[in-house]
C-alpha cells in the first residue's frame, strides 16, 4: 500500500516555538534521533553577521528546508519557512507548495505581526490552518481570550480540540473534549486518564473546567470538517512544545485533519493529483546546500502523476527536455536518493543552472502552473560591480541569485545599473555576502529613495509622466513597473492619471 501524504508548513512569529515544535514532531515520527538537530539558532535574534555565519555553518539550514517523517502509515512532509520577516517572500513561495499550514501562537503574546501577515496569505490560498497555542507552561493569556483574539483578528472560526487545565505553574493538564479524558502534565511520562479518574485535580479546577467547557458547548462553534478544509475554521490545540506536552495528541489529529494533496491551478484549470500526467513546480532553489560541492538544489512539489528517477520531463518555460537523474528526498539530517515520489512529495533536484523559481516540469502536453506570488518590494538599490573586470562573474551571480528568488531584479532604460528590490534589508545583505563568497565579486550599493512598486496593468506610461520620484522600470518578465518614493507620490500619480491602472505584485498574479 502506498502511504498517504500530508504536506505542511508552520507559520509563526519568530520565537513562538516553530523550531521546538518541529523538533518534537520529528522525534515522534522517528525522523531525528535527538532534539536540537533541526536547525541552529533562529535568525531573528542575531545581528546580520552572526546570521550569515550561522547560515553558513549549517549550510543554510540544509537539512531543514524539507523534512520528511513517516507517522503511522502517513508520510508527512514538513517544509521549513524562515522566521525572519525580511525573508517572508521565501515563506510565501513555500506556502504555494503545501496543502496545510500550522499556525503556532505564543500563549503569552497572542497573535503577533508576522503570524498575521502569513496567515493572510494562507487565507488567500484557502488552505486549512491548524493552530497550536504554545507555551502553556507559562502564565499566558486566558484560553477563551486567545480564541476570541483568533476569531476577531483573523476572521476565522475556532474549534478547540483540547482545553487547558491551568496554565504556567498551575498547569495540570489538557482536557480532550471529544474523548472526555485528561492528559496529565507530567514531564516524565505521557499519562491519559478519564476525567472521572483525574484525582490530581482540585475541586475548583474541575469546576472551572466544567464551566469553561459548558461555555464552549453553548457559545462555541460546531465542528465542520468542510469549513476546516476551506480554511474558514481552525482546530485549536493547546500545549507546550518545549515540555513535549500535547504534541503527540496534536500529531494524531493532524494526520486526520490535514488536507490530502490538493489540485493546483495551471493556465486556469485545476490539475488533479491523480491525473496520469506527471507535473510539478519549483518553489525554491537553494545554493550551496553542500558547501564542499557548491551545488544547487531545486525543490519540486510533485502535483500530479508520479515521479521516477531518470524520467524525461519537459521544462515548460523553454520546452527543453531533460532527464531527472539526480533526485533527493530529505530526512532531518540525511539526503537520500529518491527513486519515486507521489503528489504532495517534495523532491530535491540537482540543478546546474537550468531552473528558476516558478518553473513547471511535466511529461506529455505542456502545462504551466500559476506564477509564484511576488511580494512587492519595499527597498530598492542600484548595484554595480566594484571591479568592472569582474563583469562576467557579476552577471552570472546576479542571474543565479535572481533565479533563486534571493532578490528581485529590475531594469530601466535610464541607466545601465541593475536595480534590485527586496522586502527587507537582510535580503540585500545576503545578496552582497553571497556575491562575494560564491562569485568572488564585490558589489556597490546605492540605496534608492523609492519604497513602493506598482505594476502597470492598464494604460501607457509616457516619458513626461515620470521623474526622479516615480521611476519606470521593467521586471524580470519585462512588465512595466512604477517605483514611487512614498504613498503621497503614488496617490498624486493616481489622481493625475486615472486611466492608468496600477496593482501590487499580488494582484498581478
Ligand atoms: P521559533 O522557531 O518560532 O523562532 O521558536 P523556537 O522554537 O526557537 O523557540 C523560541 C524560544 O521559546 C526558545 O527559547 C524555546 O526554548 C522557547 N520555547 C519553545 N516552546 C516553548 C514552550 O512550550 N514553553 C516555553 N516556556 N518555552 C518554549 P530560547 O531561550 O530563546 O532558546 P533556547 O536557548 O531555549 O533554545
Amino acid at each position: 500500500m502506498t502511504a498517504s501524504r500530508k504536506t505542511f508548513a508552520i507559520i509563526s512569529h519568530p520565537d513562538a516555538g516553530k523550531t521546538t515544535l518541529t523538533e518534537k514532531v520529528l522525534l515522534l515520527g522517528g525522523g531525528i534521533r535527538s532534539a536540537g538537530t533541526v536547525k541552529g539558532k533562529k535568525t531573528g535574534k542575531y545581528a546580520t553577521s552572526d546570521w550569515m555565519e550561522i547560515e553558513k555553518q549549517r549550510g543554510i539550514s540544509v537539512t531543514s528546508s524539507v523534512m520528511q517523517l513517516d507517522y503511522e502509515g502517513t508520510q508527512i512532509n514538513i517544509l521549513d519557512t524562515p522566521g525572519h520577516q525580511d525573508f517572508s517572500e521565501d515563506t510565501y513561495r513555500t506556502l504555494t507548495a503545501v496543502d496545510t499550514a500550522v499556525m503556532v501562537i505564543d500563549s503569552v503574546k497572542g497573535i503577533e505581526a508576522q503570524t498575521l501577515k502569513l496567515f493572510k496569505v494562507c487565507r488567500m490560498r484557502g488552505i486549512p490552518i491548524l493552530t497550536f497555542i504554545n507555551k502553556l507552561d507559562r502564565e499566558g493569556k486566558e484560553p477563551l481570550d486567545l480564541l476570541e483574539e483568533i476569531e476577531e483578528t483573523l476572521d476565522m472560526e475556532t474549534y478547540p480540540m483540547n482545553w487547558p487545565i491551568g496554565t504556567g505553574k498551575r498547569l495540570k493538564g489538557i482536557y480532550s473534549l471529544s474523548a472526555d479524558n485528561v492528559e496529565v502534565f507530567d514531564e516524565n511520562e505521557r499519562r491519559i486518564l478519564p476525567l472521572s479518574e483525574a484525582d490530581m485535580l482540585e475541586d475548583y479546577e474541575k469546576e472551572t473546567l466544567e464551566e469553561e467547557t459548558m461555555l464552549l458547548q453553548e457559545a462555541g462553534n460546531a465542528f465542520s470538517a468542510e469549513k476546516v478544509k476551506r480554511g474558514e475554521m481552525t482546530p485549536v490545540f493547546f500545549g507546550s512544545a518545549l515540555a513535549n506536552f500535547g504534541v503527540q495528541s496534536f500529531l494524531d489529529h493532524f494526520v486526520e485533519l490535514a488536507a490530502d494533496p490538493q489540485p493546483r491551478k495551471a493556465e486556469g484549470e485545476f490539475i488533479q493529483p491523480d491525473s496520469e500526467q506527471f507535473s510539478g513546480f519549483i518553489f525554491k532553489i537553494q545554493a550551496n546546500m553542500n558547501p564542499n560541492h557548491r551545488d544547487r538544489i531545486a525543490f519540486l512539489r510533485v502535483c500530479s502523476g508520479s515521479f521516477e528517477r531518470g524520467m524525461e520531463v519537459k521544462l515548460s518555460r523553454s520546452n527543453k527536455k531533460m532527464k531527472l537523474n539526480q533526485s533527493h528526498s530529505f530526512f532531518a539530517s540525511d539526503r537520500e536518493t529518491v527513486d519515486k515520489a507521489m503528489p504532495g512529495d517534495i523532491v530535491g533536484l540537482y540543478d546546474s543552472g537550468n531552473f528558476q523559481v516558478g518553473d513547471t516540469l511535466c511529461t506529455g502536453q505542456s502545462l504551466q502552473y500559476e506564477e509564484m506570488p511576488q511580494f512587492p518590494p519595499e527597498k530598492f538599490a542600484k548595484v554595480t560591480a566594484k571591479n568592472a573586470l569582474k563583469h562576467k562573474q557579476y552577471h552570472k551571480g546576479m542571474e543565479q541569485l535572481v533565479q533563486e528568488g534571493t532578490i528581485q531584479l529590475y531594469k530601466t532604460p535610464y541607466f545601465e545599473d541593475y536595480i534590485i528590490g527586496a522586502v527587507g534589508e537582510l535580503q540585500f545583505q545576503v545578496f552582497e555576502y553571497r556575491m562575494k563568497n560564491e562569485y568572488n565579486v564585490d558589489i556597490e550599493f546605492h540605496h534608492m529613495t523609492h519604497e513602493l512598486a506598482r505594476w502597470v496593468v492598464k494604460g501607457e506610461i509616457g516619458d513626461n509622466m515620470t521623474d526622479s520620484r516615480k521611476m519606470l522600470v521593467e521586471d524580470q518578465q519585462k512588465r512595466p513597473v512604477l517605483l514611487f518614493e512614498n504613498d503621497f507620490a503614488l496617490r498624486w500619480f493616481q489622481d493625475k492619471h486615472p486611466d492608468v491602472t496600477l496593482a501590487t505584485g499580488w494582484e498581478v498574479m
